[in-house]
């Protein structure tokens, strides 16, 4: 596990409720994870996440990922979790815009202490999200209260790799992302199961290192003026940024980070 002791919840607040945060849905989507809709398709398949069923998403965000599984999956109903009222808002607005208000609930909680009842879910859903999670011991713990026994965790998360990074490179990629922390495949692994949960999938996707690139081509190609606007302009800081966004892809193509995926039940 690699740590950043000088990145709190409120850093990630303030990212996700100003032009970081648009900065992101701009490149990425309504979805904001590496891979979009594919990449939700490929969890929630290899999680078998059943139609009918009641899931909780941890970091919701704008609320994308559980839109995609109420229409793609049949899931009932969703609760998202997120400590960003502005992002539950969009989240409210969207969930309306879509007609699909009635089958989705929001809770402005950390995802450490969500408040909502133990055992209340069928599945706990995740998306490139729990990097930003300052105490991950808690929020798998949190995870597996919320589940029915049998329910299954399934996430995908931004991760160190197989190879390792300099200290200096830690330090770089957890200040530029905000990221308090980053755990590795094996490191959540231990914390499912130290929660009685069976991990029956840990795998890199291999998406992390094709998505940078693309990212960068379309700030440089494409959304070049949108971008420039989200940061008011400022051409360093759009310099510095797809700087930051390159080291990201050279981390990623020396597998020194990746996007991870798991899959995990929680036992009876
Ligand atoms: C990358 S976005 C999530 C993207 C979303 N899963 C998706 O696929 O569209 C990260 C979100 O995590 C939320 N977040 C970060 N740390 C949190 C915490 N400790 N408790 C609740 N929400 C948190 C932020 O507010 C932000 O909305």
């Amino acid at each position: 596990m690699q740590t950043n002791p000088d990145v709190h919840l409120t850093h990630v607040q303030s990212v996700y409720a100003g032009p970081e945060g648009r900065l992101w849905e701009l490149l990425m989507g309504e979805q904001i994870h590496l891979g979009g809709l594919g990449s939700s398709l490929d969890l929630a398949e290899r999680a078998s996440v059943p139609a009918h069923s009641h899931g909780v998403d941890l970091c919701c965000a704008s609320g994308a990922g559980m839109r995609f599984l109420l229409r793609f999956r049949g899931v009932a109903q969703m609760t998202g979790v997120d400590a960003t009222p502005a992002m539950l808002a969009l989240a409210r607005q969207r969930a309306a815009a879509e007609g699909l208000a009635d089958r989705l609930r929001f809770v402005q909680a950390d995802v450490c202490a969500t408040g909502l009842p133990a055992a209340g879910f069928d599945f706990v859903w995740g998306e490139d999200a729990w990097c930003y999670v300052e105490d991950k011991a808690r929020l798998i713990a949190e995870a597996a209260r919320l589940l029915k026994p049998g329910g299954i965790v399934a996430f995908t998360d931004w991760m160190e790799g197989p190879t390792s990074m300099t200290p200096a490179d830690v330090r770089r990629y957890l200040t530029f992302m905000k990221f308090p922390s980053l755990l590795s495949l094996a490191d959540y692994r231990a914390l499912l199961e130290q929660n009685h949960c069976e991990v029956r999938l840990a795998l890199d996707t291999g998406r992390f290192a094709k998505h940078v690139p693309l990212y960068v081509d379309m700030i440089e190609k494409q959304l070049t003026y949108d971008a420039l606007k989200i940061i008011g302009f400022d051409q360093a800081l759009a310099t510095a940024l797809l700087g930051e966004m390159r080291f990201l892809g050279e981390l990623a193509q020396a597998g020194q980070t990746i996007q991870g995926l798991i899959v995990a039940h929680r036992k009876s």
